[in-house]
């Protein structure tokens, strides 16, 4: 990850703009005098995304806290109870590379037993109807392309894969348990989680297409992230700047005017749905 991966950066969600909540309908209690019920609301983004010639969504870990997938940094987020540092680095894996693997086998095997979300299906349906979609996902768990996503941009990586530390092969590999340590059966050298972990640089293919979809997007949706890990963070700031109009879906949102022109308090399987028409 980049020089700038768990700076803080936030998306939105501070005070002054348009927050409407997903148990509405209902007046919108924020602070902006007229904001929409949440019909309202989700009728204007309904109706933006009808006309939308690109959409570029980007979702994080509360796409999948539904499907039962940790957060990283919510109540029982996995950064709350581990450090990244031991776990989720070059280093880490050099130092103690059983460990390493033994925290990913735990998360594979949880992950193993999660389906897809009335909100992954909700993206994979709306990319149906919008054939100029781009789906950019910081998920590694797989869960955008079992519920039917053609082609998610994964930022950080996947954990159904390996790649060797000798010859670099990337190989899918779905053993769970997998034996600790596993070997590359090409060359022999050491597998390793096929993540971006903290300090390592993203994909230039991934990044391009992530910044291009964000940069051509008329739409842009921000689904379950703390937009605190560069670069995903920086990518609603760039939509927005590109005259995209940009809408937050998270139960925390609080609608920063300045960062998102629609913020939708709920959710991520409530409100998804119902953005897309039937
Ligand atoms: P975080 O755990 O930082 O943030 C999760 C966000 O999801 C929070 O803003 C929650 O309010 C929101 N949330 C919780 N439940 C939700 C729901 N049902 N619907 C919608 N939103 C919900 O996760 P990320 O922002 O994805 O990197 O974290 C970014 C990166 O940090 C991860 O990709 C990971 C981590 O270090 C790697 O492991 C490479």
């Amino acid at each position: 990850m980049g020089a700038g991966r768990g700076g803080q950066h936030g998306t939105g969600a501070a005070q002054g703009g348009q927050t409407v909540g997903a148990r509405g309908p209902q007046k919108d209690e924020g602070s902006v005098p007229g904001a929409d019920t949440l019909e309202d609301a989700i009728a204007k983004v309904r109706e933006r995304l009808a006309r939308a010639g690109h959409v570029a969504v980007l979702t994080g870990a509360g796409m999948s806290a539904e499907s039962g997938v940790p957060t990283f940094r919510g109540e029982d987020g996995l950064w709350r109870n581990h450090r990244a540092e031991d776990l989720a680095t070059p280093e880490a894996f050099a130092r103690d590379p059983k460990l390493v693997w033994e925290w990913y086998d735990w998360r594979r095997g949880l992950i193993a037993g999660c389906v897809p979300n009335p909100g992954h299906k909700a993206l994979a349906g709306l990319e149906e109807r919008e054939p100029g979609l781009t789906l950019v996902t910081q998920n590694v768990d797989g869960l955008h392309a079992l519920a039917g996503s053609r082609d998610p941009v994964e930022m950080h990586g996947n954990i159904w894969k390996v790649r060797c530390t000798g010859c670099q092969r990337v190989s899918e590999d779905r053993r769970v348990p997998i034996p600790i340590l596993p070997h590359c059966g090409v060359c022999g050298g050491v597998l390793r989680p096929h993540i971006v972990w903290f300090g390592e640089a993203l994909d230039p293919g991934i990044l391009e297409r992530a910044f291009g979809a964000f940069e051509y997007a008329d739409v842009a949706l921000i689904v379950g992230t703390s937009g605190v890990v560069q670069p995903a963070a920086s990518l609603a700031g760039i939509a927005r700047r590109a005259g995209a109009f940009v809408v937050e879906v998270n139960p925390d949102a609080a609608g920063d005017a300045a960062a998102v022109d629609v913020a939708l308090a709920g959710k991520a399987g409530e409100v998804l749905p119902r953005l897309v028409p039937d």
